[in-house]
């Protein structure tokens, strides 16, 4: 199957030193996984775009930022613009998914679209064309330290089967930690996102390295 990508959140980690929590894994992920929240789309604010610019402008690794915002149709093509190497929004809150998609890819980004947990599966399918990404959501958007849903793995299983041979990475995100990566593994996904596993562990480096070998199976 696909090459596995770990992409770390730091929406868990000590944010008063941001920039040395994200060396302790940039040698070892693959992007830094940032979680864009507006307080509106999900109950919970972070970053607006003056700051994330600052830390994806400073990221020594490509930033994959994930939007959970209520206007991504206006703020999606912005993230592309200023760098980030993949930039996902929310089937739930686009207005033209289409566009959006299109804007992303056009401004030199990876594109990418997210289903909420209670969001069906089926609604991809008008979209294969214009995606460089699936996110399914293993926990309700919002917080990191939630349990991992593991019925949401029939949903990664069907999105394995629709993404076929294109070349479009299935990323899963939301409890992903030393338990529960295999089984996402097994369903189809071959992109993590994991905030509190890497963040509160003791060695986040090796952390990441532990949930590259386990998804590998090794
Ligand atoms: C939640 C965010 C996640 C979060 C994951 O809405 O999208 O990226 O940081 O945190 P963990 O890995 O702790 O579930
Ligand atoms: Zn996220």
């Amino acid at each position: 199957m696909s090459e596995i990508r770990i992409t770390p959140s730091i929406l868990n980690a000590d944010l008063t030193k941001i920039d040395s929590e994200i060396a302790k894994i940039a040698q070892v992920s693959d992007l830094l996984h940032l979680d864009i929240m507006d307080n509106k789309f999900v109950p919970n604010q972070t970053w607006n775009f003056e700051s994330a610019h600052k830390i994806i402008s400073n990221s020594p690794i490509p930033v994959d930022a994930h939007l959970m915002i209520a206007d991504p149709d206006i703020q999606a093509r912005r993230y592309a613009e200023i760098g980030c190497r993949s930039v996902t929004v929310h089937f739930e809150a686009c207005e033209n998914v289409s566009i959006v998609l299109k804007s992303i890819r056009s401004a030199g980004a990876r594109s990418a679209l997210a289903l909420k947990p209670k969001t069906d599966f089926a609604v991809l399918k008008s979209y294969r064309e214009q995606l460089d990404m699936i996110l399914i959501m293993t926990v309700e958007p919002g917080f990191g330290g939630q349990k991992f849903m593991v019925e949401m793995m029939d949903k990664v299983r069907k999105s394995r089967e629709f993404i076929g041979d294109a070349d479009i990475w299935l990323q899963v995100d939301g409890g992903i930690s030393i338990e529960t990566i295999e089984i996402a593994r097994e369903a189809g996904a071959d992109t993590f996102v994991a905030g509190s596993a890497v963040f509160k562990a003791s060695d986040p480096a090796d952390m990441v390295l532990q949930l590259r070998k386990l998804a590998a199976g090794k």
